[in-house]
């Protein structure tokens, strides 16, 4: 066999061996190196006589091409398998347990405030919001309360000076004025947020919740008014009939004013909304007094509307079966599980006008 043919069997069978990438490069250098076997033949050529050569160079460059294209091929190969190692090793395993994760609950109160708003934007009211430390002004005054009102009462109000300017507020009544005051009429609102009063039991804390409306346009009556109640409380508690009763009261910023009570009773120690004939009072109301419009601008001729503030504490712990007010507020944890609502589950208790 010809020295060649030699170099070239031998070195088909190393390369199709299993080989690493210095084995790779070892055998390039053997062949191909300065010294290399291939090379070296290379170097012969001149020495052959002229009637070969021609023959030994072209079976010479054949093989050459031959041994450094299986070369190219082999180290793609072992290139693409260290990869691959390479990955094997170092791949995430996505099957691993999740950390723990504490998800947070929502508190009853900010659940049920959502449900009032989704209720009331369903016929037309915008929400509104005002600030907690109001002006005796925008929370009396402008709302036609006597100077000697017994809600002006230091025993009654939180005030933030001695000058009695600034207070916390003690209704959600003030965003009437701050909103009629800012905008042009209609006004179609409700206004949702903390209230205040210097008040501390097991049905009274010192701050709570109320949601304010107010509709102004014209020609609005009670007949509204009544409707509008009638829908909401429908709707809030999830019931096709209710019993509603309107009786007559005072409030200083609407005439006539009066509070709405609605029909329940107790069934297996379980309160039942809309049936029997116990009452439950759960809002103020009226049409709003003219001289109030007077004070924020709007001609009472012109326009009229009524008003009306719910406390939201008490719708709350109606609907989820609550008994303690307090327990809103002692921030304990436990409480918090229980009652609360989880925020990617929240339930969609309001499911709009079609039912
Ligand atoms: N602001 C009253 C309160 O806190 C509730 C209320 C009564 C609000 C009648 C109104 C209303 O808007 O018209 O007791």
């Amino acid at each position: 066999m010809s020295e060649l043919k030699k170099i070239k069997e031998k070195f088909l069978l190393k390369i199709q061996s299993k080989l690493n990438p210095s084995e790779i490069n070892q055998i390039k250098t053997d062949l191909f190196g300065k010294e290399g076997l291939i090379t070296s033949q290379f170097k012969k050529i001149g020495s052959i006589a002229e009637s070969e050569r021609k023959k030994f160079a072209s079976d010479l460059n054949l093989i050459k091409d031959e041994l450094s294209d299986l070369i190219d091929l082999k180290s793609k190969e072992v290139e693409i398998e260290q990869i691959n190692i390479k990955l094997r090793k170092e791949k995430i395993d996505v099957t691993l347990p999740e950390r723990n994760f504490l998800r947070g609950k929502i508190h009853p109160v900010s659940q049920t405030i959502d449900e009032i708003s989704a209720i009331f934007s369903e016929i037309g009211f915008n929400v509104e919001e005002g600030p907690d430390v109001e002006n005796e002004y925008n929370n009396f005054t402008a709302l036609n309360t006597p100077d000697n009102h017994p809600a002006r009462d230091m025993h009654d109000t939180f005030y933030l000076d001695v000058n009695k300017e600034k207070l916390l507020r003690t209704h959600t009544s003030p965003v009437q004025i701050r909103t009629m005051m800012n905008g042009k009429a209609p006004f179609k609102i409700i206004a949702p947020g903390r209230t205040y009063r210097s008040d501390s039991d097991q049905t009274h804390s010192p701050m709570f919740h109320q949601v304010e409306g107010l509709h102004i346009d014209k020609n609005i009556n009670m007949g509204h008014l009544k409707g509008c109640l009638n829908y909401f409380i429908k709707e809030f508690f999830e019931v096709d009939k209710i019993k509603m009763r309107f009786r007559p009261s005072h409030f200083p910023f609407t005439e006539p004013s009066a509070e709405v009570d609605i029909g329940y009773e107790i069934k297996d120690g379980k309160i039942i909304i809309g049936e029997g004939d116990k009452w439950l009072e759960i809002l103020g109301c009226g049409m709003v007094h003219p001289n109030v419009l007077k004070n924020v601008k709007v001609d009472p001729k012109k326009y009229q509307g009524y008003a009306f503030g719910i406390g939201i504490d008490r719708l709350a712990m109606l609907k989820y079966g609550i008994n303690d007010l307090r327990s809103f507020f002692e921030c304990d944890y436990r409480w918090l599980n229980h009652y609360g609502f989880d925020p990617i589950d929240v339930p969609t208790n309001y499911r709009g006008l079609s039912r």
